[in-house]
């Protein structure tokens, strides 16, 4: 009779098939392990969204303030709140220990869940908006101490003032030290922000963040898409390219700042950083787009 030593020599597929056994079970303990971490993150992702959704008068900033950031009612901003904070949450770029920088906070409308989010981690952030940053800071910072809010100086401040194409902005997160970012963010910002403001918040959003952090991003890109949405809808009739590159119209709250794939490039080359993926908007009706405006994730250039 054989002995197994001798069954499993004799029987090469013997050896072949334990090692197969235990793959798969470890691959299947894994995707169980894998399968939890999902469930426990959409629990904390369900648990938030439900809290904002329940957010009360006194927990939110007025109607006027809401409409200053472009939400006609509460339900816009709530749905916005809870659409970007899953955006953030889902794509892994924010967890319970993330350290944050928020760039054009507003009046808290993504502060408000992240602060509840936030365990081990900070928030910061800034906006040119001092109205907005004193409600973030009476409603929200007095709360959690982890969440901080600075009214960021602007020589040339054109969402609520007229452009003063000469007045140079010089914007600086001093507040935020060097390499300690995972995530900065800017919702809806950078589609106002001219060339020289865009480049400056760039080259702090490089010093901030962790070799390893990323910066996601809103804005508009000057595409084939956009030309021949402009030619079919006859829309946008006061842009003007004022520099190579850079697209700009309308005023104040309505200012637009547009600018091609190229450019984009450009100004974030200029400050280490570049495009690690890129999603198109529906803004101008580009094919396929899912949010409103074109969207990028950002990490520090590979050189760096
Ligand atoms: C459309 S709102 C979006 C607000 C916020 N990101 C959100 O999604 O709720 C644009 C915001 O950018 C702010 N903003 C405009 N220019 C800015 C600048 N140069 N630096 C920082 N924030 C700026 C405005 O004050 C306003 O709060």
């Amino acid at each position: 009779m054989q002995q197994p030593s001798e069954l499993s020599d004799a029987c090469p597929d013997h050896n072949d098939r334990t090692d197969l056994e235990q793959m798969t079970s470890s691959f299947i303990s894994s995707q169980k392990t894998l399968e939890q971490q999902v469930a426990d993150r959409a629990g904390i992702a369900k648990a938030i969204n439900e809290q904002c959704w329940a957010f009360t008068e006194d927990q939110l900033p007025s109607l006027r303030m809401m409409n200053i950031i472009g939400s006609h009612d509460v339900a816009h901003f709530k749905r916005n709140m809870t659409q970007v904070f899953s955006e953030l949450y889902w794509r892994g770029l924010l967890s319970t220990s993330s350290n944050v920088v928020d760039i054009g906070c507003g009046c808290g409308r993504l502060a408000l869940p992240i602060s509840r989010l936030l365990k081990e981690g900070r928030y910061y952030g800034v906006d040119v908006w001092s109205e907005g940053v004193d409600w973030c800071k009476a409603k929200i910072e007095s709360e959690y101490q982890n969440c901080s809010f600075y009214t960021i100086k602007a020589e040339n401040n054109y969402y609520f003032e007229e452009r003063a194409p000469s007045l140079h902005n010089d914007f600086k997160l001093e507040f935020c030290p060097t390499n300690t970012a995972d995530l900065a963010f800017a919702i809806s910002v950078f589609s106002h922000l001219t060339r020289s403001d865009c480049v400056a918040y760039f080259k702090e959003v490089s010093r901030v963040l962790k070799p390893k952090g990323i910066l996601y991003l809103t804005g508009f890109v000057i595409d084939r898409f956009f030309k021949d949405y402009q030619s079919r809808t006859e829309s946008f009739g006061s842009l003007r390219e004022e520099e190579p590159g850079c697209f700009y119209a309308f005023r104040g709250q309505d200012f637009f700042a547009g600018y091609t794939k190229r450019t984009w490039n450009a100004m974030l080359s200029e400050a280490g950083l570049e495009i690690l993926s890129y999603e198109l908007g529906s803004w101008a009706e580009k094919p396929g787009a899912r949010p409103y405006q074109d969207t990028f994730v950002i990490g520090k250039a590979a050189s760096l």
